[in-house]
């Protein structure tokens, strides 16, 4: 039986935990994907591998063991206990493929010698395992974003840097490009700058690699791209649209650094205005508070305009848990992406615009016609190429 990997980047957060604790208790038959789109009949006829032939590695720069992990996030009431006490043996073995991580500056050498150590972790992970492809999953913190320089930088210019010592390029970038060193397909689940360079387009293209990417959407702005569209739709003229967002966990201790929330930020803005063709008033906040645990709150505000001009409103409260919102999508995003690898495809993948905030290689943010998008997308990797 062929099988194949998914190395995931932040492989003891939260979302990567739930990922692994999750498919170990699908594949043993204790829990149903639901929340898994490729479970979907639609994409039965797509090829795509199964979660019984997936193995699990990753990096991560803590060294909290993953079945520690998983017990917080049972005391936190995202994992059913359980759950926990059928898959400790997996997690305990996933955990002996987890690798030393990089915050990205190299006390010795350049950077370009940590991302060769890092690729070299990938592609014993998969020779290990005698695995067809491995599909590479950022799931780290989210950073600041980086800096404009790298966005003129050709293959060469980008190589050259990292060959230098004195280059500071973000750690989200180093496991990209080593990802595409090590032959992996990828996919970037945070609003990081990860794969999001020309240089390392260029890389994927050259090397028959397909990525996708920024930021999953799971919650805010997967109802808002759900939403924005019937107002569009039926001609009424948004005014304003309002949001503010309470989290704990990991994820809301990272971003309460302002630098790293204005990543998250931005790549939330972008989809009102592409589905409205305007930018409303109004702001989008997120404010840390510990107390919420692993839960999220959204609370939305929108004001708009009917005919004559009559002023009407319309709000929405989301509360989400954000691990388990996320970990099917990731399950998805390696099973496609494995399938699409095989498939040939290079480059970015606008068709799995559908799981993103901010969709890499695509302009449509609707959350209906994105699944269109998907599904037929999915459909023509089983036609012949
Ligand atoms: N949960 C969701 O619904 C959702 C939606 C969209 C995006 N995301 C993004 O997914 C990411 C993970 O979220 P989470 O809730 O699991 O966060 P988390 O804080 O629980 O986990 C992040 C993990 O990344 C590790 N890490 C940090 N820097 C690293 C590095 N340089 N190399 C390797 N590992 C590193 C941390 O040690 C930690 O284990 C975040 O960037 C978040 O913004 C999550």
């Amino acid at each position: 039986m062929t099988r194949f990997g998914v190395w995931l980047v932040g492989a003891r957060g939260s979302v990567a935990t739930t990922v692994i604790t999750g498919a170990a208790a699908v594949r043993a038959g204790l829990a149903a994907p639901v929340g898994c789109v490729t479970e979907l009949p639609e994409f039965r006829a797509a090829g795509l591998p199964t979660l019984d032939t997936m193995v699990v590695g990753g990096h991560d720069v803590s060294t909290i063991p993953l079945v520690k992990r998983a017990e917080q996030l049972v005391n936190a009431g995202v994992l059913p206990p359980r759950l926990l006490e059928h898959v400790r043996a997996e997690l305990a073995a996933v955990d002996s493929e987890i690798r030393p991580g990089t915050e990205g500056l190299p006390d010795t050498g350049s950077q370009a010698d940590i991302a060769a150590g890092l690729a070299r972790d990938m592609v014993a992970f998969r020779t290990r395992h005698q695995l067809e492809r491995v599909v590479v999953v950022n799931l780290a913190s989210t950073e600041a974003r980086a800096t404009s320089q790298l966005s003129s930088d050709s293959l060469v210019d980008f190589e050259d840097r990292l060959a230098d010592r004195a280059a500071a390029v973000p750690a989200s970038v180093l496991y990209a490009y080593a990802a595409m060193l090590a032959g992996c397909s990828y996919a970037n689940f945070t609003p990081s700058t990860a794969m999001e360079l020309p240089a390392l387009d260029e890389l994927a293209r050259s090397r028959a690699l397909p990525y996708a990417g920024n930021d999953g959407k799971t919650g805010e702005t997967l109802v808002k791209t759900a939403l924005a569209p019937m107002f569009a739709h039926r001609a009424l003229l948004v005014r304003s649209w309002s949001g503010t967002n309470i989290l704990g966990g990991g994820d809301g201790a990272t971003l309460a650094e302002p630098d790293v929330a204005a990543s998250k930020l931005s790549s939330k803005a972008r989809s009102l205005e592409h589905i409205l063709g305007h930018v409303p008033e109004g702001e989008t906040h997120i404010d840390h508070v510990p107390e919420m645990g692993e839960w999220k709150t959204a609370w939305n505000h929108i004001s708009f305009e009917g005919f004559l001009g009559v002023r009407m409103t319309m709000q929405f409260t989301w509360q989400g848990c954000d691990s388990a919102l996320a970990a099917p999508l990731v399950l998805d995003l390696a099973r496609l992406l494995a399938r699409a690898h095989e498939a040939g495809r290079r480059g970015a993948q606008a068709e799995l615009g559908f799981f993103f905030k901010d969709p890499v290689g695509a302009a449509d943010h609707r959350m209906v016609s994105q699944y269109e998008t998907l599904r037929e997308w999915a459909a023509s990797l089983s036609l012949p190429t």
